[in-house]
C-alpha cells in the first residue's frame, strides 16, 4: 500500500530502523518506521487517508504519525489492536550542541540512516514496488546483526546523544548481543567527559523507564554499573550486593505475579526504581526524582509509595502476630497499590508473609469485588450513615468465612 502510494507520488518509501532489524532477527514487529524521500507528510496524510487512519504532524521536524485499526479481526475475536506507523522525511541532520534535540534540513535515505544509533538500526527495506523488499544496508548492519554486536556508526554518536549509552546496553541484553570494542571504548570516554550530566532529566527519565521496563533489566543495570553509568545517572546508585539482591527478588515476584495472568500489570519500572533506592534516605530518593525530572503525579507516587511500603511492612509484622485474620490482612493491603504489595513481596524475607501477601493478592482481592453497596440493598437494608461501616463488616465476615452467623445475626438470609 505506502509503496504503490509513494510510486504514484513519485517518492522513494522504505522501512527503517527496530522494524527492519526485528524483522532480521525473527522477533515480533510491533510498530513500523518509514522514511520518505520527499515530502513525509504529505506522504502520510495521503497513506492515512487509504488506510482509514489519522494523523499527527510535527512540522518542526517533517515527521507525522499514522494511527489506523487494520481490517479484520484481532486475538479471540476481538477486534484487532491500533497500529502506529512512523513516517520521518529523509534528512541531513545538524546538531546545534551535543545533546540538544536536531534542526533539520532536507536530504536523503542515506544521511537518514547515518544519523542513527547503532548500525543494526540502520538498515532499510525499500517499500517502492519496483524494488520491493530491496534491502539498504550502507553500513554493514546485517554483518554485525549476524556477529551479534551492537555498533555506532561513527565516533561522535554519544556526543551527539548521550542516552545512546543506556540504547547500547539495552539493545545488547535485550538480543544477547555484545557492545563492540570501539564502542565500548567511545561509551567509556562519553562517561568520563560526563557528558550524561547533560541531558535534561526527562529524557533521561525516557530512557531509564524503557531500560526498567525491560524483561532483562536486572542484567541492563549490572552491566550499567560495569560502565559507571548508574553514578554518572546519580550518584548514590549502586548495584551493591543488597541492590542486586534485592533486585533479583523483584524479578522473581513480577515473574510469578505475570504467571497469574491478572488483568492489570504493575508498572516494573516504578518497581524497579524503588529497589534500587531502598535504602536511600528520602533526601536522595527526591533527588533522583528531582534529576530525573519525574512528572509530579509520578513522583508523588513514588515517594509516598516508600514510606507507605516500610508502614505497611511493619503493620503486616503486627498483624500476624496479634491478629492474624484474612479479612486484617485485606484491610492493610486494599489502598496499597500493586506495586507496593509486590514490593512488599520481593523485599520481605519471611516466607510466611509471602504466603499471604499472595493469598491477597490471588484470592481476598477478587472476593472482596464480589461484594457492594448494592448487595446490601438487594438484600433490603436502606443506604444510610453506618451503611458503610456495615459493608466493612460483611466483608470481614465473607473474607473470614463467617458471612452467614453474622448476616443472620443482623437479621438477613445470605443470598
Ligand atoms: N534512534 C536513534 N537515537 C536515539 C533514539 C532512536 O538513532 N537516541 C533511532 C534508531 O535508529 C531507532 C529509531 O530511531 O531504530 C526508532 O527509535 P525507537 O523506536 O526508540 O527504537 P526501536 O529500535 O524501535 O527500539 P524498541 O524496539 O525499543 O522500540
Amino acid at each position: 500500500e505506502a509503496g504503490r502510494l509513494a510510486e504514484s507520488m513519485n517518492h522513494q518509501v522504505f522501512a527503517v530502523g527496530g522494524f527492519v532489524r526485528d524483522l532480521l532477527l525473527r522477533r515480533d514487529v510491533l510498530d513500523m518506521d518509514l522514511v520518505v524521500e520527499g515530502d513525509g507528510i504529505a506522504f502520510a496524510r495521503a497513506l492515512a487517508k487509504k488506510l482509514g487512519g489519522r494523523v499527527r504532524a510535527h512540522k518542526k521536524f517533517r515527521t507525522a504519525v499514522i494511527v489506523y485499526t487494520p481490517p479484520g479481526e484481532g486475538e479471540n475475536g476481538l477486534p484487532p489492536e491500533e497500529q502506529k506507523v512512523d513516517v520521518a522525511t529523509a534528512r541531513l541532520e545538524y546538531y546545534e550542541y551535543p545533546a540538544a534535540l536536531p534542526t533539520v534540513e532536507l536530504s536523503s535515505i542515506k544521511m537518514d540512516l547515518f544519523r542513527r544509533d547503532f548500525t543494526i538500526n540502520a538498515l532499510a527495506v525499500q517499500l517502492n514496488p519496483e524494488d520491493f523488499g530491496r534491502l539498504v544496508d550502507f553500513f554493514g548492519a546485517q554483518r554485525d546483526i549476524k556477529e551479534r554486536v551492537i555498533r555506532v556508526l561513527h565516533s561522535l554518536s554519544f556526543v551527539e546523544d548521550p542516552t545512546r549509552i543506556l540504547r547500547a546496553i539495552r539493545f545488547e541484553q535485550r538480543f544477547h548481543f555484545r557492545i563492540g570494542k570501539q564502542t565500548t571504548r567511545l561509551i567509556k570516554n562519553a562517561i568520563q567527559l560526563k557528558l550524561v550530566d547533560r541531558l535534561s532529566g526527562a529524557r533521561l527519565f525516557n530512557e531509564l523507564k524503557l531500560m526498567l521496563r525491560e524483561k532483562d533489566f536486572l542484567l541492563d543495570l549490572l552491566r550499567m554499573e560495569e560502565f559507571d553509568v548508574l553514578k554518572a545517572i546519580y550518584p548514590a546508585f549502586s548495584m551493591n550486593q543488597r541492590v542486586e539482591k534485592l533486585l533479583r527478588e523483584i524479578e522473581k515476584v513480577l515473574n510469578w505475579y505475570a504467571l497469574l495472568y491478572e488483568p492489570t500489570a504493575p508498572r516494573q519500572w516504578l518497581l524497579v526504581l524503588m529497589g534500587l533506592t531502598e535504602r536511600f534516605p528520602d533526601e536522595d530518593a527526591r533527588g533522583v526524582a528531582t534529576r530525573l525530572a519525574i512528572p509530579p503525579r509520578e513522583r508523588r507516587e513514588f515517594l509516598n509509595l516508600r514510606s507507605l511500603c516500610v508502614e505497611t511492612l511493619d503493620r503486616l509484622n503486627t498483624w500476624k502476630y496479634a491478629d492474624g485474620s484474612r479479612s486484617g490482612l485485606y484491610f492493610i493491603l486494599e489502598s496499597l497499590p500493586l506495586e507496593g504489595i509486590l514490593f512488599i513481596m520481593a523485599r520481605t524475607g519471611d516466607e510466611d508473609l509471602r504466603k499471604h501477601i499472595s493469598l491477597h493478592l490471588t484470592k481476598l482481592s477478587h472476593e472482596a469485588l464480589e461484594i457492594t453497596g448494592e448487595d446490601l440493598i438487594a438484600m433490603g437494608l436502606q443506604p444510610g450513615p453506618d451503611f458503610g461501616k456495615i459493608l466493612r463488616e460483611v466483608l470481614a465476615a465473607k473474607l473470614d468465612g463467617q458471612a452467614p452467623t453474622l448476616l443472620a445475626e443482623l437479621g438477613y438470609a445470605e443470598r
